[in-house]
């Protein structure tokens, strides 16, 4: 199937407001490990992909202003690597393969641009040419990554279609590893579970390092070492894991006790943070403010730690003063597409906020129908966070220590979503289930399974 990527460049000359030119996008070349000839695993450029669908390396995109004419210019035919590779598609195959005008080869791709009024490219790249060439200002070509930007931020149908498939796989992949897990097991056994299920639907890449974290370790936001052994059936899994299903991404967390049955301040934090996601939900659609959403989760999590009995005081005063950033330091969530941190996060709107329940927002931005973002609150109880907070003078007296130690066995609770933005609200493409019931229900059987087989 040829994928519709011609919706994608005409969408990026909407956005781009300059009237002739040509923009150029250079696509990844092949890498090999240090001092081997072996290549390292081959991911395209992700603007590069958007604008040509083209999953292969040493390729060029010519695009010009005024026409709208799309060229793709493949890397020549080297002998050499045809003994390793085979022969690779002729320009008549690529032409019909991709959704472009004209396939060429990158030896003629100086003189389509000599003649160029202007040549743009995204600035990180630069570019240079053997003929003599008219760059773009800098300006000119911030423009285009803006443009570029705006454009993928903004998902077309079957790009929408793509993430829901990465994140079914990504959600039955959950599921697998809520159905093995069992205390005496190592974090790396979950973390094969999941890699088994997603590469057997056909997901042969990860959208990031993923995270499988038991008891403390599900702590620290971005823990990666996956190779501890969990201790106690009591314990919360944290795994926070999403394939990659033909370059389109999925980023979900999940968090279950190893032993299928939450204790009272597992389920009471665990609870928290579902009502926290809910409340964003609910105030989540077209026109909707990415940090307003972000401050409901931290009032939802003021509440629900109040409640608990582990902060003290009235509600707005523990906000004012940034109490409730050390159990929910991260942002609400970011963009989701090609990337998982995908793009247009502060490149066109919005200047970071530097306080600490905002600092690590990931974007500021008004929600548009069609954006794909992850909705990921999180409460946590790391000592490194937290310790400041407890013996700070003017903060000291918002935290009952007593109850803060009662809970820290919890280690930490992250539930992400991943949902698309429309007029109306919003609907979510992760079915991995994440009601307590829903997860209980969903172990108890796995194990009277297991029960059976042994
Ligand atoms: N998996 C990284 C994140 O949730 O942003
Ligand atoms: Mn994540
Ligand atoms: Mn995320």
């Amino acid at each position: 199937m040829v994928l519709p990527t011609r919706q994608n460049v005409q969408k990026v000359l909407q956005h781009f407001d300059r009237k002739d030119g040509v923009i150029v996008v250079k696509g990844k070349v092949l890498e090999e490990r240090d001092d081997t000839d072996v290549e390292v695993d081959f991911r395209q450029e992700s603007s590069f992909y958007y604008l040509t669908g083209v999953a292969e390396p040493g390729f060029y995109v010519a695009i010009d202003v005024a026409t709208q004419r799309i060229q793709l210019f493949a890397p020549p035919v080297n002998p050499d690597d045809v003994i390793w590779m085979g022969l690779p598609d002729s320009l008549e195959t690529l032409q019909a393969k991709y959704d472009v005008d004209e396939a060429l080869y990158t030896t003629d791709l100086d003189a389509r641009l000599k003649a160029a009024s202007a040549v743009y490219t995204i600035p990180q790249f630069k570019l240079s040419f053997d003929a003599p060439v008219k760059m773009a200002s800098e300006e000119d070509n911030k423009a285009l990554y803006a443009a570029i930007a705006e454009a993928r931020c903004v998902k077309a149908d079957w790009e929408i279609e793509a993430i829901r498939k990465s994140n079914k796989i990504s959600s039955d992949a959950h599921v697998k590893v809520m159905e093995a897990v069992k205390a005496g097991m190592n974090e790396s056994e979950l973390y094969s579970a999941f890699l088994n299920e997603s590469i057997r639907q056909g997901a042969f890449n990860q959208s990031y390092l993923p995270i499988f974290g038991a008891g403390k370790n599900a702590a620290t936001l971005h823990y990666n070492k996956n190779n501890a052994t969990i201790e106690n059936a009591t314990d919360l899994i944290l795994v926070d894991a999403g394939a990659e299903y033909n370059y389109y991404t999925s980023d979900i967390t999940r968090t279950f006790p190893a032993g299928g049955k939450f204790t009272d301040e597992a389920a009471t934090i665990y609870s928290v943070v579902l009502d926290m996601q809910k409340a964003c939900f609910a105030k989540l659609k077209a026109g909707a403010v990415w940090e307003d959403i972000h401050t409901v989760a931290l009032e939802v999590a003021c509440e629900g730690l109040v409640k608990a009995g582990i902060l003290i005081g009235d509600k707005q005063e523990l906000l004012d003063k940034d109490v409730v950033a050390a159990f929910f330091p991260h942002g609400i969530g970011h963009m989701l597409g090609i990337d998982v941190h995908d793009v247009a996060a502060y490149c066109t709107s919005g200047e970071r906020i530097n306080r600490p329940s905002y600092r690590y927002l990931r974007m500021r931005r008004t929600l548009a129908a069609g954006n794909v973002v992850t909705v990921e609150p999180g409460v946590y109880f790391c000592d490194f966070i937290i310790d400041p907070v407890v013996k700070a003078p003017e903060t000291s007296k918002y935290i009952n220590v007593e109850m803060l130690n009662k809970y820290k066995s919890v280690g930490g609770v992250r539930i992400e979503d991943n949902v698309v933005v429309t007029e109306e609200g919003y609907y979510n493409l992760t079915t991995a289930p994440k009601e307590i019931a829903e997860i209980e229900a969903l172990m108890a059987e796995a194990s009277s399974k297991k029960r059976k087989l042994e």
